[in-house]
């Protein structure tokens, strides 16, 4: 489990945004009731220990920035679109978005005024031959696809977790055409070997927004954010397995 504490400049702003990465599964002792329901609600494991990684990563995300040591007294409830909606007497318009995958789960906690949304996906051969019929890639993805220094499965994974973070930002998640969300230029930063590297992107659609990817051998994540803001360091997923 780890925690980090990122700065969010937009000009002279600058405002703090915490990221939370788990992967231990974890009791259910720091849920409050109605978060409780909802778990024994879940018919699946799957589902439940997905719920469970992702609510803690979420509440430790916002227990940081909010200064909340008791993760009971932080509420997150499920909005009509699935987006996660938070309570707290000093949550003011502090947001979280949330993502699992495969054992490890990853919330970035934020000021509602800067839209952000995550996404991790872990890459495997199989699901990039569905992402790929799925996505219906846009020219610049394609031209990118055949050019990224990275393999098919992790190029693919940096697609959809862009898209898919796009749509989180938004709050509409995946609830509309994927081709909205498609990406009209990505770039690299910094070196770029086999399943590792980082990339900037931006939106055909949304170009006040721009994404950020990165690959790190077996999974991805995309981070969408205002465009003219930028984060003073990267959220780090390595760290989950070190910590
Ligand atoms: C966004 C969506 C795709 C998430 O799917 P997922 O595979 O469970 O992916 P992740 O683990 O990355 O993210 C799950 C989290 O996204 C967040 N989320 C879900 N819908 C959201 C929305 N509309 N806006 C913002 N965040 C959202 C939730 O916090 C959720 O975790 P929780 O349910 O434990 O609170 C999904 O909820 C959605 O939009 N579904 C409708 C369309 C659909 O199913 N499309 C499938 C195409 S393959």
């Amino acid at each position: 489990m780890s925690v980090q504490s990122l700065v969010l400049r937009h000009g002279k702003v600058e405002q703090r945004v915490c990221f939370a990465a788990v992967d231990a599964m974890p009791s259910e002792a720091f849920l409050n009731k109605a978060e409780a329901a909802q778990l024994g609600g879940f018919q699946f494991a799957a589902k439940r220990q997905g719920f469970l990684l992702g609510r803690l990563a979420a509440k430790r995300a916002l227990g940081a920035l909010l200064q909340e040591p008791d993760l009971r007294r932080i509420e997150i409830r499920s909005g009509v679109y699935g987006q996660p909606l938070v309570q707290h007497p000093q949550a003011g318009s502090a947001a979280v978005t949330v993502s699992h995958s495969h054992g490890l789960a990853v919330a970035l906690a934020f000021p509602a005024e800067y839209p952000m949304g995550v996404d991790l996906e872990t890459v495997s051969a199989v699901s990039a031959r569905t992402i790929i019929g799925e996505l219906e890639a846009s020219a610049p993805e394609q031209a990118w696809l055949a050019t990224a220094s990275v393999d098919d499965a992790t190029a693919c994974c940096v697609l959809w977790t862009a898209r898919e973070a796009l749509g989180k930002a938004l709050g509409i998640g995946l609830n509309c055409p994927l081709g909205i969300l498609s990406l009209t230029e990505i770039r690299a930063i910094g070196e770029v070997t086999c399943g590792e590297g980082t990339w900037v992107g931006r939106y055909l659609n949304f170009p006040q927004c721009q994404c950020l990817s990165q690959a790190n051998g077996d999974r991805v994540l995309s981070l969408a954010m205002p465009g003219e803001a930028e984060l003073g360091a990267w959220p780090r997923l390595k760290q989950a397995k070190d910590a």
